[in-house]
């Protein structure tokens, strides 16, 4: 067996992770740490909290205790960090949790890892957003892993400070580290704050969706279960000290994936409400992804049009799940599942 730590397997990329492995594996064992911040659900994991393979156990990575007693009584094979504060907006209004937790927290998986492991790998999950972004008139510019790091976000500097402490300690304690910058997700257990989810939720209770400035920024989608599949494959294949783009050829300026999105749904363009831009804007996010698909053979399967038509269909089918989270439901129906396992 191989015992994999996930943290942050209670949100969107990281639950979407450990089905895919579970499924995909049966060599495998997961345990998920994650502190069920407001983004963390466990309702998500139910279905898994009595499969025999996986284990949730709710605690902070930035919680150097937890985190070095839960390494030393577990020895991972594996580490793969989803764990963070994700959300660019929360991180304008208020950056302090996203320097605890993307930055502290790493700092403390990493000398877990090295004190306790004897691991074969640190998987760092980070984001096209470390590149800082692209003009919207220079259609021919795409993110390499040469691209220098040129952030303009809190959240973005906080990912970015991540994968330099990653490197940091793949060049000076020799720990065996890889790093993935991936472009927009969609998919199900998406928190419905972000944008595809948020116009779901919106425009099935027809609200108005809120658009930032014209809608012309630029967002290149991958559907989440490509981003698990590449994120396997790195963790197994990829070469340690490496970074690895991953995207999903699929640009599109904001606005069409609205009008994407409520045409799917049979909801009219009159709910698009044009609000106020976001402050310092990324305009252009465009991955080259070639090396991944050079070196260990990666390529994303799912068209923009079928993923997105799945997604609907997953939150037309589930509309318990995110209106729970609307309500706030979710909160205590995690802490019932939380006494039912401890
Ligand atoms: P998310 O916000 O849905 O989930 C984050 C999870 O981390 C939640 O379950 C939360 O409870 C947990 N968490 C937060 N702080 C924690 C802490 N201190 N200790 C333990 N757990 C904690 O995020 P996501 O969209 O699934 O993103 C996962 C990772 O992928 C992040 O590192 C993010 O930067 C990266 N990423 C996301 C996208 C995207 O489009 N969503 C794209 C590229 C990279
Ligand atoms: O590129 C990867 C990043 O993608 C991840 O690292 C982040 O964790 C993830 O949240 C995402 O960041 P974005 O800021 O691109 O995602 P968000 O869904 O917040 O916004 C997508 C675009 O839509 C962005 O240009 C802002 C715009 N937007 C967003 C919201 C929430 C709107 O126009 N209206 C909205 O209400």
């Amino acid at each position: 067996m191989e015992k994999i730590l996930v943290t942050g397997g209670a949100g969107f990329i990281g639950s979407n992770f450990i089905y895919h492995m579970l499924e995909a594996h049966d060599d495998v064992e997961i345990v998920c740490v994650d502190c069920l911040s407001y983004a963390g659900n466990l309702v998500t994991l139910e279905p898994l909290l009595e499969n025999p393979r996986f284990k949730f156990v709710k605690a902070d990575i930035t919680d150097r205790e937890a985190m070095y007693a839960l390494f030393e009584s577990e020895n991972f094979d594996i580490v793969v960090n989803f764990a963070a504060e994700s959300h660019v907006d929360r991180s304008i209004d208020s950056p302090e949790a996203f320097l605890m937790t993307n930055i502290i927290g790493t700092g403390v998986l990493l000398d877990a890892f090295r004190k306790y492991g004897n691991g074969k790998r640190f998987h760092q999950v980070s984001t096209d957003e470390v590149y800082g972004d692209l003009p919207l008139d220079r259609p021919d510019l795409f993110f390499t892993e040469e691209t220098p790091l040129h952030t303009s976000s809190p959240y973005s500097t906080s990912k970015a400070s991540a994968d330099l402490l990653c490197l940091a300690y793949y060049r000076t304690y020799k720990v065996p580290v890889t790093i993935s910058r991936c472009s927009n997700n969609y998919g199900r257990y998406q928190y419905p704050e972000k944008l595809i989810p948020l116009m779901i939720s919106r425009a099935l209770n027809d609200e108005n969706v809120p658009v930032y400035g014209k809608g012309e920024n630029v967002r290149d989608w991958l559907f989440v279960l490509d981003h698990c599949k590449a994120i396997d494959l790195i963790i197994h294949k990829g070469k340690v000290g490496e970074v690895y783009n991953i995207g999903g050829h699929n640009e599109r300026a904001n606005i069409d994936v609205v009008k994407t999105v409520l045409a799917a749904l049979g909801k009219p363009e009159s709910l698009i409400e044009f609000v106020t831009d976001r402050p310092g804007h990324d305009l252009r996010y465009a991955i080259d992804a070639s090396k991944l698909e050079r070196e260990l053979g990666w390529v994303p399967e799912t068209k923009f049009d079928d993923g997105i038509k799945e997604t609907v269909n997953w939150y037309l089918d589930n509309q318990k799940w995110w209106k729970d989270i609307i309500s706030g439901d979710y909160v205590k129906l995690s802490e019932e599942l939380l006494g039912k396992i401890s």
